[in-house]
């Protein structure tokens, strides 16, 4: 484990690390910056365009124009601005099975409807269903499109191809969110290719955090890259006064520590292929494909999931979350850890 890391076991009864944080923590450079924020510039307002420095650095790395980048206090808040938009009697959302929590905890809130379209099994991985999807739209005309990619719980992320299949059968006037908080997990990925999707649908946005891969989640800080017309349709107006400064400051060390970060990615994808390879020995515990920072895992039956539950309370540090009774999100990417709860699944899959 890396010295800088944020897992400190003297400071804690248990360690829980099951929201896939990235625990090995952020580059030094960041770090750098956290300790060194000067005083002076926390008394007065950011000046540059927007009153942000974030959405230069931002655009200049993507690409895209200044104008079609909004930043946030994590994609979360974001995820607020779009929701607070719609009209309960009226609009309803359209995401797929299997989906982010948080996205109905918020909807149910607001008396929002939250409908899905279906999620297929196929090789050890989930996949969306993209026919289902379109009839869906057709049925429900919802006011929102959201995509998870890779999605949580299910680690399985939407391919340029299918994501433009869905764009074309989708009216302009309906917004179509690609959520990719688990960004930089995958190295197949070609950002090219879908952030140039951006130039020919103007209702299409992509969402990105600094909560994953560059492990900054206590700080709060996402961005939206957006097609043309996004903020139109949302009625978006830019924060007057900016975000913080020390959050800018931060998110452009992130943003600047390439090197830091594609090493720390490479880390997550190796231990995420050998706990998967691992579990395929098991008998009782399924591993499903995964381009993020966990691993989905099935669990035989009740009481293998009863025993791992049991087992978990003596645990000093917990890596996993039950998403229902058979299905278990284990966050990986950190060797030690991954091994030591490897070892616990072993001991149970044994014993049944
Ligand atoms: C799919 C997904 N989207 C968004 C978020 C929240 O992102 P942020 O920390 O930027 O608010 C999470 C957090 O776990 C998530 O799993």
């Amino acid at each position: 484990m890396r010295s800088g890391g944020i897992y400190n076991k003297k400071f804690m009864k248990q360690f829980i690390a099951n929201r896939n944080e990235v625990i090995q923590g952020p580059s030094p450079r960041v770090l750098e910056v956290l300790k060194n924020f000067k005083p002076e510039h926390a008394n007065l307002y950011l000046e540059d365009y927007y009153h942000s420095i974030l959405i230069p650095k931002i655009s200049e790395i993507f690409g895209i124009p200044e104008e079609q980048i909004i930043t946030s206090y994590g994609e979360e808040d974001f995820f607020r601005t779009i929701f607070d938009e719609i009209d309960p009697k009226k609009d309803s959302v359209l995401t797929h099975s299997f989906h982010y929590a948080y996205y109905k905890k918020y909807l149910d809130c607001k008396s929002v409807a939250l409908n899905t379209f279906e999620m297929r099994e196929e090789n050890e991985s989930f996949v969306f269903d993209i026919e289902n999807c379109i009839q869906q739209y057709q049925k429900t005309k919802p006011k929102i499109l959201l995509l998870t990619s890779p999605n949580n719980p299910t680690g399985n992320s939407i391919s340029a191809e299918e994501l433009e299949k869905l764009l074309k059968n989708i009216t302009a006037k309906i917004l179509v969110v690609v959520d990719e908080a688990y960004w930089g997990f995958d190295e197949r990925y070609d950002q090219k290719t879908f952030l140039s999707l951006l130039d020919r649908y103007p209702n299409l946005v992509f969402l990105r955090s600094f909560s994953k891969l560059y492990a900054l989640a206590g700080l709060r800080i996402g961005f939206a890259l957006c097609g043309s017309n996004v903020k139109n349709i949302l009625k978006y107006q830019n924060r007057y006064l900016g975000l913080s400064r020390i959050l800018e400051e931060v998110a452009i060390a992130a943003l600047e520590s390439d090197d830091y970060y594609k090493k720390l990615s490479m880390e997550v994808v190796g231990d995420r292929k050998s706990f998967i390879n691992e579990l395929r020995n098991f008998k009782n515990f399924q591993p499903f494909s995964s381009k993020a920072n966990f691993v989905l895992v099935r669990i035989a039956n009740n009481d293998i999931a009863e025993r791992l539950r049991n087992a978990l309370q003596k645990e000093e540090v917990v890596v996993c979350k039950f998403v229902d009774d058979n299905f278990l999100r284990v966050s990986v990417g950190e060797k030690k850890l991954t091994g030591k709860f490897l070892k616990l699944l072993e001991r149970i899959d044994r014993m049944f």
